[in-house]
């Protein structure tokens, strides 16, 4: 048995040896079976479905999905990563060699480049892998029935009954994204009005509403807090009280002060609270960090990061100095999330220029300066003043360049001086992308401690301390 994640060896000092079988003659006269999977907690339908594989030729290859892979295309909550997972499928002993599914139309290219005579899956496929009988024999095997990693990851992590607070727009949306994330079970939601509450749990066919919140919060494991911005310090520290969960939408807090002192009390009471802010948690961004901060383009000396959303309703929040509307709080989160990701929170010098509506008093349209010691950003930021929202890193060897709407990456370019150098990314981003910060915090609820590196309550009280200094008026320069 070996495993290759394509051509590469995996450091098995006997793959140089055993892979010499598929240049031999003999191989040729063999049947070569291929099956993939996810094979997330090896069950024993896993164990049939590859002894039935198996049976039917010489040889067994099994894929198994890279941890990517299963991401982008939306199987999020695999317990096991990858490494884990081959080595389920190895101690089976059924496996003649092990590859890695790393990307959409690999099949195809598996099948020719292993001289594939039988590609064999599950019946629950049916019919989807007909495309490659254009290569190969393609069978359905029966499935056995009552085991799945899906219920295995339920036995293991109870269901989290997840209450939304807030009925507003964006709560719908969560709602429609978070059936994407297996574990999770979207019971009820609270709205101070009646009318309110029952209309959405009746249009998003939610088992039940509250208008009282400490009656709601009695109903649920966790709490996805979407109310407007100036109220969250008060839901989520009733909600940390009741010893819940919470993901709170951004900016989960609007002074530093509150932000220290509710990070400090979800600590106290063992629970999670992560602020939602959705990039984070993207595939694609996090790979951009990764290569940005890999020196790829060398040392980043600025970052550039705009996000604008025109908003002509002045009737709406957005527009109501009372509620912290205003393009900063609305928008700001994303662009200054990039910055900190790519440079840090280690103090750097920050202030703001802004354009303010004479009528509502918010500000439609501010950029804020951060200098560092070695670099400097802009994070760009506006409801009444329309920008390209694209994001660019540069570095002292090249830069990296994202395109609008930068902050649902699926595509970023790595450019040099010689172009022939230029490089492009390109990576799936689901939709609205919720799903992928809802997937984290579930994973953090379940003792996943590997996950909130992508957003810590230390650059979430740094970002406060931002929200802060601009309404305090500190370093702050208002155009006429
Ligand atoms: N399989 C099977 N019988 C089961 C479960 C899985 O024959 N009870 C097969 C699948 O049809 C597939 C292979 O095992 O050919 C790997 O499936 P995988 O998706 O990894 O396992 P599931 O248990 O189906 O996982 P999930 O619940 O996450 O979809």
């Amino acid at each position: 048995m070996m495993v290759r994640r394509g051509e590469k060896s995996l450091g098995n000092p006997l793959d140089s040896l055993i892979s010499m079988e598929y240049t031999s003659p003999i191989v040729l006269f063999m049947k070569t079976i291929i099956t993939y999977g996810t094979f997330d907690l090896f069950h024993t339908g896993h164990v049939n479905l590859l002894k039935r594989a198996k049976a039917l030729g010489d040889r067994l290859i099994v894929g198994v999905t890279s941890d990517a892979y299963d991401q982008s295309r939306g199987k999020l909550n695999v317990m096991q990563n990858c490494a884990e997972r081959i080595e389920n499928v190895r101690r089976s002993g059924l496996a003649d060699l092990i590859v890695v599914e790393e990307e959409e139309g690999q099949k195809v290219l598996d099948v020719q480049k292993y001289g594939v005579d039988v590609f064999a899956i599950g019946s629950d496929w049916v019919g989807k892998f007909d495309y490659l009988k254009e290569y190969c024999e393609v069978v359905y095997l029966e499935r056995t029935k009552g085991v799945s990693s899906t219920d295995l990851r339920q036995e293991k992590n109870e269901i989290v009954r997840m209450g939304i607070a807030g009925a507003g727009r964006i709560a719908g949306r969560f709602l429609y994204e978070s059936k994407y994330v297996s574990g999770i079970d979207v019971t009820s939601v609270y709205a101070r009005k009646e009318e309110r509450a029952k209309e959405f749990a009746e249009i998003h066919e939610l088992p039940e509403y509250y208008t009282d919140y400490s009656e709601f919060l009695n109903h649920v494991d966790a709490v996805y807090v979407a109310v407007p911005h100036h109220v969250h310090y008060d839901f989520v520290k009733e909600a940390l009280m009741h010893g819940k969960h919470v993901l709170c939408e951004k900016p989960i807090f609007l002074t530093k002060r509150e932000a220290e002192e509710l990070f400090a009390l979800a600590e106290e009471k063992n629970c999670i609270l992560q602020e939602a802010i959705k990039t984070a948690f993207a595939p694609a961004f996090l790979q951009l960090v990764g290569v940005a901060k890999s020196g790829l383009i060398g040392s980043i000396r600025s970052v550039d990061a705009t996000f604008t959303k025109l908003e002509t309703d002045k009737t709406l929040r957005e527009y109501d100095i009372n509620q912290a509307g205003g393009a900063l709080n609305e928008l700001g989160s994303y662009p200054m999330l990039a910055i900190i990701k790519l440079l840090g929170i280690q103090e750097p010098e920050v202030s703001f220029i802004t354009s303010k509506d004479s009528a509502s008093g918010v500000d439609v349209f501010t950029r804020v300066n951060f200098l560092y010691k070695h670099a400097s950003a802009t994070a760009n930021a506006g409801i009444g003043v329309k920008k390209e929202g694209d994001l660019c890193i540069a570095g002292t060897k090249g830069y990296i360049y994202v395109p609008a709407p930068w902050w649902k990456t699926e595509y970023f370019k790595l450019c040099f001086e010689d172009s022939r150098r230029n490089r492009k990314y390109f990576i799936k981003f689901e939709e609205d992308g919720l799903r992928y910060e809802l997937s984290a915090f579930l994973n953090m609820i379940h003792g996943g401690g590997i996950v909130n590196h992508m957003l810590t309550p230390e650059e979430s009280i740094f970002m406060a301390g931002i929200f802060e200094m601009f309404r305090n008026g500190e370093n702050v320069r208002v155009l006429s």
